[in-house]
């Protein structure tokens, strides 16, 4: 479904992702991995078309996808849920939701899609009028999650979906990311919860300083002497 190609990216004259390729299968939720500054987020602002890679190619469901505006990207579904939450903060948790289902398919299909978000998220549903500027950090979260569902994407990538959370709720994000792949959408997910992220995916890639460093399945890695040092503490 996704196929990244030997791509490098620069922030300006300064290369931070070196000749990175890897790739996801319809289905699949895969863990993209690795410390601070590793270019986890880097990575996947350059698939959603925030950013450019230099060098290299990204395509989704064999079309090119490297030089596509990120809007566009959303409308043939791939959607992109960013660190920061980005939400109308001026707006009511329900008007954030129907932001996220401007077009097509989304828009017939609001209302439905709509009960399953209210569903996933019944803390939603109770605060729909609430302005999201409001909603304490885990509840922009699951706003964010949320709004990310409402374009019914086909690939749904999350960056840090679990960062703040407390214990609890990380539990239920890692639940809900579950129900999406059931639902049917593929996952590309970036963690620092390492161990709970590779034991809900399929498969992971380590990121080591802009280069893939290892690759495996999630259970493959989970006892991988290296990624247990480096990355679970044991
Ligand atoms: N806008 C920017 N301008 C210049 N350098 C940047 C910019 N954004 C990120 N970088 C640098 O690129 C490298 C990779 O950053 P990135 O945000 O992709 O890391 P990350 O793996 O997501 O880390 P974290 O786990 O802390 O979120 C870092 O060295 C960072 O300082
Ligand atoms: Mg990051």
């Amino acid at each position: 479904m996704l196929e990244i190609k030997n791509i490098d990216v620069f922030y300006g004259d300064v290369q931070v992702i070196w000749d990175i390729s890897f790739n996801i299968k319809q289905g699949e939720i895969v863990a993209l991995i690795g410390a601070n500054g590793a270019g986890k987020s880097t990575t996947l602002k350059t698939i959603s078309g925030i950013l450019r890679p230099k060098k290299g190619e990204i395509h989704f469901n064999d079309i090119p996808i490297h030089k596509v505006e990120p809007y566009k990207l959303i409308e043939i579904g791939l959607v992109h849920v960013p660190e920061a939450r980005r939400l109308f903060v001026e707006m009511s948790v329900e008007e954030n939701l129907d932001m996220g289902s401007l077009k097509g398919e989304a828009k017939k299909e609001r209302e439905i899609t709509k009960q399953l978000v209210f569903d996933l998220f019944p803390r939603l549903l109770e605060r729909r009028r609430q302005l999201a500027g409001t909603l304490s950090g885990g509840e922009q979260q699951m706003l964010a999650i949320g709004r990310g569902l409402m374009a019914k994407p086909k690939l749904q990538m999350f960056d840090e979906p679990s960062l703040g959370l407390s214990p609890i709720l990380v539990k239920d994000i890692f639940n809900v990311i579950k129900r999406i792949k059931e639902e049917g959408t593929t996952v590309l997910i970036v963690e620092q919860n390492v161990k709970q992220t590779l034991a809900i995916a399929d498969r992971a890639y380590v990121l080591e300083n802009g280069k893939i460093a290892l690759q495996g399945t999630g259970a493959e890695l989970l006892s991988n002497e290296h990624v247990r040092t480096a990355y679970l503490g044991v």
